[in-house]
């Protein structure tokens, strides 16, 4: 049930509507910490605001009168069928929202036909999330600085049948985020970093096991244990996605950590089209960060993305109703990039081409 009638202070609104709606419940409902936690952006949050404003800059240009009355939104990503291109992000320590947490998610991404994305950083084991449904799943990493601890985690997450490794590039230390700092911080102290021991001071036993020594020669190392597909996870510049392609990555997913890392990079929408003129089809790209609306995720497959993935929204659904509320995100997202297909004159993700879309200044 949920816990608020009122929804972003709208008391003739019910029933959330859209992702803001999601957002305005979590404000009003989390503990600060928590909520601090979720929302922030690394130092003035200029890269987290731009996350947004980027996709909003960009305009539709839909073409007309070209039968819509079947819709097929479902594509592939790694060889594995999604019914609509909008996934899960990782996103670590998720029984902070709810109860339930990774597990949760888990059960709902599986029934809403995409793929879902389990932090190394999650609260449930990967065994547990990976027996909780059978639906899609990749498994986020951070190297450690004792391999042996990152072989471990490999295995288990093969055992457990995840398809794929994404492995986050943009971590080599912790990004500054303000109201974390002034909060000090910390996981609350009846939850535990599954997949690890019984730590809790996550801060920094997080900064302790990061390896950020890492260098391109960490993929042939994973490739040498792991036969698992492996998706490098933060690339933002045409020449480290050079570098990627170059060392064999199956997938690039374009992220700037929901604007929680290096302040002022760029927003993701805009680093894509680089990325993508540089992989030339040579790898599969996605992109996260920012993403509200289904016309972002059009926006996104316009300019060459496969699939874009989701973070906050997901953490927002689970403290409006867990398991229920991010089946509610992800049904929203799901309508929302339907009728995005529908209103641009789109029957399959094949049919979204890059000139639907064009900066605003064209039209200024
Ligand atoms: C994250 N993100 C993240 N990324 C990662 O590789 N490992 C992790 O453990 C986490 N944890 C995490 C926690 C929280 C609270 C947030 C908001 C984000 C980043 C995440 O995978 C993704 O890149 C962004 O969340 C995408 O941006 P949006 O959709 O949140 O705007």
């Amino acid at each position: 049930k949920p816990v608020f009638d009122i929804v972003g202070g709208l008391k003739a609104c019910r029933e959330p509507v859209c992702i803001s709606d999601f957002e305005n419940h979590a404000k009003e409902f989390l503990p600060k910490n928590t909520w601090d936690y979720i929302c922030s952006g690394a130092n003035e949050g200029i890269t987290l605001r731009e996350n947004r404003c980027a996709f909003d800059r960009l305009r539709l240009r839909p073409r007309v009168l070209r039968d819509v009355s079947s819709i097929d939104m479902s594509t592939t990503i790694l060889g594995e069928k999604i019914d609509f291109p909008i996934c899960v992000a990782p996103t670590a320590m998720q029984k902070m929202a709810h109860p339930d947490g990774e597990i949760a998610t888990a059960k709902a991404v599986d029934q809403a036909g995409t793929c879902m994305t389990l932090s190394l950083g999650s609260t449930s084991t990967i065994e547990d999330v990976a027996s909780s449904s059978s639906g899609l799943k990749w498994f986020q990493l951070n190297v450690c600085k004792d391999r042996d601890v990152t072989i471990d985690l490999i295995r288990k997450a093969e055992r457990a049948g995840f398809k794929a490794i994404a492995v986050t590039v943009d971590t080599p230390y912790v990004g500054r985020k303000y109201a974390e700092i002034r909060n000090k911080f910390a996981l609350p102290p009846h939850l535990t970093l599954a997949n690890y021991t019984n730590e809790t001071g996550v801060k920094s036993h997080y900064a302790s096991l990061i390896d950020s020594s890492l260098t391109w020669d960490l993929i042939p190392w994973l490739r040498s244990v792991t036969k698992l597909q492996i998706v490098l996870k933060g690339i933002l510049t045409a020449e480290d996605a050079r570098l990627a392609v170059q060392y064999g990555v199956d997938g690039i997913l374009v992220s700037n950590h929901g604007g929680r890392q290096l302040d002022t990079v760029p927003a993701t929408i805009e680093a894509l089209p680089e990325i993508v003129s540089a992989v030339d089809g040579k790898c599969e790209v996605y992109l996260d960060s920012g993403v509200r609306f289904g016309t972002d995720a059009f926006k996104a497959l316009a300019l060459g993305a496969r699939a874009v993935f989701v973070g906050r929204p997901v953490l927002w659904g689970l403290a409006y109703q867990g398991e229920e509320g991010v089946a509610k995100v992800l049904q929203i997202f799901k309508d929302e990039f339907k009728l995005a297909m529908g209103l641009t004159g789109c029957c399959s993700v094949q049919d979204i081409s890059r000139d639907m879309v064009a900066h605003e200044m064209q039209y200024s």
